[in-house]
């Protein structure tokens, strides 16, 4: 008889952190399945190569997490094609920053749709999946500054706090039928993301870090593939900084 694979899905996982987690995550006897919403499909590509590369069965699919229809019906469609789902990492994301003063609605509301409802939408389609299996992981993404704020991001530093709250309720609601829901928050990575940051902006990160550097996307891969893993079996409902040591409160 024929195991079945280990199915792992990551929303963003074109580029930057997941695509980290993509790779990292890639091992013989698992599936890698991820969305992106990139407006043209080259990173998705070569993420794709990349996984065909090292041997693994992995399938890319376009769509943004804030559309309920499609996050039910891609993850559904994923999960009966390869039969059934371990690992959602939720880890799609956006910045639309500017001064609470400034700040468009249409900015606020874009961010708290992509980020927090689309979590929410894709933890929900997940959840319906795997509380049949009566087992699963999802690690989502959330952010320091959705724990210590940050000029020019209140659209999203609440849409990270909201994730973070999201995460401890969803740990709560799933743990009875062997789900767990952990969050990673990281500090201050190099991504397309953080890649046209002002210098100021940048600097003032760079000296808030005790480590004395940026992350890597691979720093962040390395903690969500351990809270998606066996290894973290007694964890559930906790917020893992990654950050260098950026923040080191509770
Ligand atoms: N880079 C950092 O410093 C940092 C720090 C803390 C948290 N994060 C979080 O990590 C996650 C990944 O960030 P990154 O730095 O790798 O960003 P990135 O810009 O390099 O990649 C973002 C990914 O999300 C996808 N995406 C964007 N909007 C989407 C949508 N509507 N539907 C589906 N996919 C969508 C993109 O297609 C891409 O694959 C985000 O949630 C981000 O908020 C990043």
């Amino acid at each position: 008889m024929t195991q079945n694979p280990r199915v792992v899905y990551i929303t963003g996982g074109s580029r930057g952190i997941g695509r980290a987690v993509a790779y990292r995550m890639a091992r013989p006897g698992t599936v890698v399945v991820f969305n992106h919403f990139d407006p043209t499909p080259e990173a998705a590509d070569e993420t794709l190569a990349h996984l065909a590369q090292q041997g693994v069965t992995a399938e890319a699919q376009h769509f943004s997490v804030a559309d309920a229809g499609a996050a039910n019906s891609h993850l559904e469609a994923a999960a009966q094609k390869y039969g059934g789902l371990d690992v959602l990492v939720n880890n799609a994301g956006l910045t639309r920053d500017a001064l609470v003063l400034r700040m468009k609605e249409e900015d606020w509301d874009l961010v708290m749709s992509v980020n927090l409802k689309g979590t929410f939408l894709m933890a929900q389609a997940a959840a319906k999946i795997m509380v049949k299996q009566r087992r699963g992981a999802m690690v989502n993404v959330a952010s320091v500054v959705g724990v210590i704020g940050n000029f020019g991001q209140a659209n999203y530093s609440a849409s990270k706090a909201g994730v973070i709250g999201l995460t401890r309720t969803l740990a709560k609601e799933l743990a009875p039928r062997n789900i767990r829901v952990n969050a990673v928050a990281p500090g201050f990575i190099e991504t397309d993301m953080t890649a046209h940051l002002p210098e100021k902006a940048r600097q003032a990160f760079l000296t808030s870090i005790p480590l004395g550097r940026a992350g890597t996307p691979e720093d962040v891969a390395n903690v969500i593939d351990f809270l998606a893993s066996e290894q973290a079996s007694y964890l559930t409902g906790q917020v893992i900084h990654v950050g260098g040591g950026m923040f080191m409160g509770a």
